[in-house]
Formats: C-alpha cells, sequence, structure tokens
C-alpha cells in the first residue's frame, strides 16, 4: 500500500456512486474501488451485528485489493459499523453522516433540521448526536423513508409511484418548518429534483457527499497519502455481489467515467 495506491468505497448497491462521483469531482486524480452488496440491499431494515458483518468483510476484500483508505458511502453501515471498523482495522476509515452534520448545522438558520433516511440509521439517531454536538439548540426531525432504496435501485427516479412516495414520507417533516433537509442515505441525491420539486426552494437539501469527499481530502493529506503519479485516467473498478449488468447500467447514468465493467464478487462468511 503506498500513497498511489486506490480508495475503497462501498455501499449496498449503487447509493454509494453519489459518493464515488463526488470523490472523482474533488479529487480526480484517485483511483477508486467500489464494492455495491447488491446482493444483501436493502441495509437499511438489517440489524447492527449483520452490518457489522457485512462491513467487515467488504473492508476485508477491499484492503485485499490494496487500498490506502476506506469510504464507507452508506449511512447505515456508518451508524451501525464505523466505529467498529475503524477500532479493528489499521486503515483510515471514513463515514458519511459527520461530514453531513456539519455541512446541515451549518446551513441551517431556524435550528429546525430534518434528516430522512433508512430505519437503521434513523432508529440510531447518530444524526442527532452529531448535530447536537455542533450545536446543542439544533432540534432534530427524523423520518424513516424505507421504500426510497428499492425505488432508486429500480431505476425509478423520476416515477409518479416515486413522487407519491415522496408526499407521503416527507410531508410531516415540511409541517415540522424544517429549513434544512439532510439526505441521510446515499441512495437519496438520486431523488433530489423529485424532492426538491415537493419541498420547494425554501428548505434547503444537504447532500452528504460533497462534505464526505472533502474530509476524505483533508485525510489523505494529513496522512500524506495523496497520489504522487496520477495516472492519466484512473482506471475505477467496480465490484459487485449480484445483478452486475443492471448495476453497471446505472452506474453509468450515475457516475461521470464510463463504467465498462461490474465485476461479480462473492465474499466470503
Ligand atoms: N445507501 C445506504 C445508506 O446510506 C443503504 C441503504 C439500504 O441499503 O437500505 O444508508
Amino acid at each position: 500500500m503506498s500513497s498511489d495506491s486506490p480508495i475503497g468505497v462501498f455501499d449496498s448497491g449503487v447509493g454509494g456512486l453519489t459518493v464515488a462521483r463526488e470523490i472523482m469531482r474533488q479529487i480526480p486524480n484517485e483511483t477508486i474501488i467500489y464494492f455495491g452488496d447488491t446482493a444483501r440491499v436493502p441495509y437499511g431494515n438489517k440489524s447492527k451485528e449483520t452490518i457489522i458483518k457485512y462491513s467487515r468483510q467488504i473492508i476485508r476484500f477491499l484492503i485485499d485489493k490494496g487500498v490506502k483508505a476506506i469510504v464507507i458511502a452508506c449511512n447505515t453501515a456508518t451508524a451501525f459499523a464505523r466505529e467498529e471498523m475503524s477500532a479493528e482495522f489499521d486503515i483510515p476509515i471514513i463515514g458519511v453522516v459527520r461530514p453531513g452534520a456539519n455541512a446541515a448545522a451549518a446551513a441551517t438558520r431556524n435550528q429546525r433540521v430534518g434528516v430522512i433516511g433508512t430505519e437503521g440509521t434513523i432508529n440510531s439517531h447518530i444524526y442527532n448526536e452529531f448535530l447536537n454536538m455542533t450545536n446543542p439548540d439544533i432540534k432534530v426531525f427524523g423520518k424513516a423513508c424505507p421504500l426510497f432504496v428499492n425505488l432508486v435501485e429500480e431505476g425509478m427516479t423520476d416515477d409518479p409511484v416515486t413522487d407519491a412516495m415522496i408526499k407521503r414520507y416527507i410531508s410531516e417533516l415540511v409541517n415540522d418548518d424544517i429549513d434544512t433537509l439532510i439526505l441521510g442515505c446515499t441512495h437519496y441525491p438520486l431523488l433530489r429534483h423529485a424532492i426538491e420539486r415537493f419541498v420547494g426552494p425554501d428548505i434547503t437539501l444537504v447532500n452528504p457527499a460533497y462534505e464526505t469527499a472533502r474530509s476524505l481530502k483533508e485525510v489523505l493529506l494529513a496522512s500524506d497519502l495523496m497520489c504522487k503519479n496520477p495516472p492519466a485516467v484512473p482506471k475505477h473498478e467496480f465490484y459487485v455481489s449480484d445483478g452486475a449488468d443492471k448495476f453497471k447500467t446505472l452506474a453509468n447514468t450515475i457516475l461521470p467515467c464510463d463504467v465498462r465493467d461490474a465485476i461479480l464478487e462473492v465474499l466470503n462468511e
């Protein structure tokens, strides 16, 4: 492992590509190895023990691929497994929650912040913790939106069914007079336009991916791990645990690079 080694990024499926996309924009010389656990998506309704087990398997796989740092591009896995994984593995491991909470704390003007995410993320209250660490006066309104992940994995980002679900899940947050809404699941930025249409211009949407890519850059700089001999074009690699073709098609609609291949990888227990 050296400063020219790749960065490992993982999620339950295509959601983490919203974070990979931001890493590609902000630190374009870096190469990414992405793992989407498409055989076991969704993570949002699974237990902490299960998510720790899955995260451990994926991190081992990425470390075997020689990565120099890992981004958990999944709020659920960040909420349930980041601390444990950081204690277990001797490699920088960056999650998405703290960066998202910091961005929201800076954005809110009325100190009323909404968070949407999976059941796991919302019930963990991890965003409340980080938001109130920054500013104890912030009132946090959480709402689990379990069906959003499946709608995104099915490519239904622009669909009347999705619009109906957005209305059903988010109406109560709008009535709570929030001025900032955290997209607390990495799949949700893919619904950004539909959510924006529903909540209107007075609510600021926070996509934690921007701040996460910034945090990653800071960690790489601080550990002298920024790529020193960048390739002309980074050769990113994509691995999935199922449905490689479907993943590839969706990935090509999300990422700025050409995803030629998604490689099927069955992880060992
Ligand atoms: N994209 C992930 C998250 O940020 C996981 C969603 C899921 O698989 O339920 O939580």
